[in-house]
């Protein structure tokens, strides 16, 4: 199975660049199973249901999220009536929606999404990502009730997101970093054949301080003062994400590639 997983979707630019582009993705790549982190799509804050059926039009099987989930208010009713957009996992049971789900390809193969989010340096603290990640996959094992699994890992340390990749490995067919929104280039697979990458990257203006407009962040760093509000930055975008190719016998993983595609940053292509 071929599954592409695209990192923080960023503001009106990352969402177009990702609507127009998906379609023709998801044919060259021949994925199978398309995931999206939309953590960001709505102004740089949250996700709203109609961004989300213009992901799911344009080739997205499932959307994840992060931190920034619940940040537009009308999301928290979407959320308990779309088993396809997941929030974070690891939440206390009474948030609206589901932190995982099991989804089927066109041709019928079981694919088991999981949105953990990590606790360093995470506001509000979530649960144990690790323990709810092991009660999600003892309920429903690779290769008996998942063909492939997938892991959105959304945290901001490195080291709580390669933990994660070696907690999974064996386990998962992919561990998959976002939150961070730039691209990591550690994309291997693991010695028990689960892939990983520490950040996928996000589909954002790179000309930018993580997706958003310079001079605001740059205020409160170099000034410490907020002299306005976050906002998208505009510019070409670069879609980034990860390909990954399993063995459909085991799940786990044969190949993994990087995608990185228009903007600034240097181009990247799956070679397989
Ligand atoms: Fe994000
Ligand atoms: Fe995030």
């Amino acid at each position: 199975m071929r599954i592409l997983f695209l990192g923080d979707v960023v503001g009106r630019a990352g969402r177009r660049a990702v609507i127009d582009a998906l379609p023709g993705l998801r044919a060259q790549l021949k994925a199978d199973f398309v995931i999206v982190n939309g953590e960001n799509a709505a102004g740089g804050f949250g996700i709203t249901e109609a961004i989300c059926a213009e992901l799911f039009d344009a080739g997205a099987d499932v959307i994840t999220t992060g931190n920034h989930a619940f940040d537009q208010r009308e999301v928290l009713s979407y959320l308990e009536r779309e088993p396809r957009l997941l929030r974070p996992l690891n939440l206390p049971p009474e948030v609206p929606g589901r932190g995982s789900g099991l989804f089927e390809t066109q041709d019928g193969r079981r694919v088991l999404v999981l949105a953990p989010m990590g606790q360093v340096s995470m506001h509000p603290l979530p649960d144990n990502p690790f323990l709810a990640v092991d009660r999600e996959l003892a309920a429903c094992p690779l290769g008996e009730g998942a063909d492939a699994i997938v892991v959105d890992m959304h945290a901001e340390a490195t080291s709580e997101k390669m933990a994660m990749g070696h907690f999974c490995d064996s386990r998962v067919s992919l561990v998959v970093g976002t939150h961070t929104h730039v691209p990591t280039a550690d994309e291997h697979i693991l010695p028990g054949g689960t892939a990983y990458i520490t950040d996928a990257g996000m589909c954002g203006d790179y000309n930018s301080v993580i997706g958003m407009e310079k001079d605001e962040p740059l205020n409160r760093f170099v000034h410490r003062l907020a002299r306005g509000r976050f906002s998208p930055a505009m510019g070409e975008v670069t879609i980034c994400g990860i390909l990954v190719e399993t063995d459909d016998r085991t799940g786990l993983a044969q190949k993994i590639g990087a995608l990185r595609q228009g903007g600034r940053l240097n181009p990247a292509w799956p070679d397989f």
